[in-house]
């Protein structure tokens, strides 16, 4: 039997919060990962902040809240089970770029316990073979409770081409935390 797994999918867009442009991450996100294969992948939940780092640690905070108030940043705490202990994998798409309005790592990184520099180096040397402007994304990846959480570019295409990049490795990954 095929593993599965549960993701959601936080799209970080001034504008497609405000609804004056429409996102088209999630669609092909979730066509992306029905192909996948090594795995069923259930894309459980979906939702929409603005650039704002607020925002953004109450959407990715609410999806891997640990079950009890512990301090994640004590080693003891780290693999603490969530509070909604349903999501193994959660993806941002967008504000990873360098304009002053993009805050995703800034807004990230503090929440991860452990932070996973593989999954950072096999998004950016994929999407530097297939662009050279895969050099102004600054994802960062890591583990929060039981979830990883992947931060992603905000375009369609450049959000699949990361995910493809470390798809290879992400079952192996689940188990382990899960
Ligand atoms: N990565 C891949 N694989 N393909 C792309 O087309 N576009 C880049 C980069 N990473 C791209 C990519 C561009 S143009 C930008 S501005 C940055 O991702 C940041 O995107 P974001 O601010 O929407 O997160």
């Amino acid at each position: 039997m095929t593993a599965e797994y549960r993701v959601a999918i936080l799209v970080v867009s001034t504008s497609v919060y405000q609804g004056t442009t429409a996102d088209r991450a999630v669609e092909h996100l979730v066509g992306f990962l029905r192909t996948a294969g090594r795995a069923t992948w259930r894309v459980i939940a979906t939702d929409v902040v603005a650039d704002d780092v607020g925002q953004i640690q109450r959407a990715v905070t609410r999806w891997t809240q640990p079950a009890a108030p512990r301090d994640l940043h004590n080693p003891d705490n780290y693999f603490q089970a969530s509070a909604d202990p349903t999501i193994d994998l959660l993806l941002t798409s967008g504000g990873t770029g360098l304009s002053p309005d993009d805050v995703t790592p800034e807004a990230v990184e503090p929440l991860l316990t452990r932070i996973c520099p593989g999954f950072t180096a096999a998004m950016l040397t994929h999407s530097l073979g297939i662009t050279p402007l895969a050099t102004l994304s600054r994802p960062v990846c890591g583990v929060r409770c039981r979830t990883l959480v992947l931060t992603l570019p905000g375009k369609p295409k450049a959000a699949v081409e990361n995910l493809e990049a470390v798809l290879p490795s992400l079952p192996h990954a689940l188990d382990l935390i899960r």
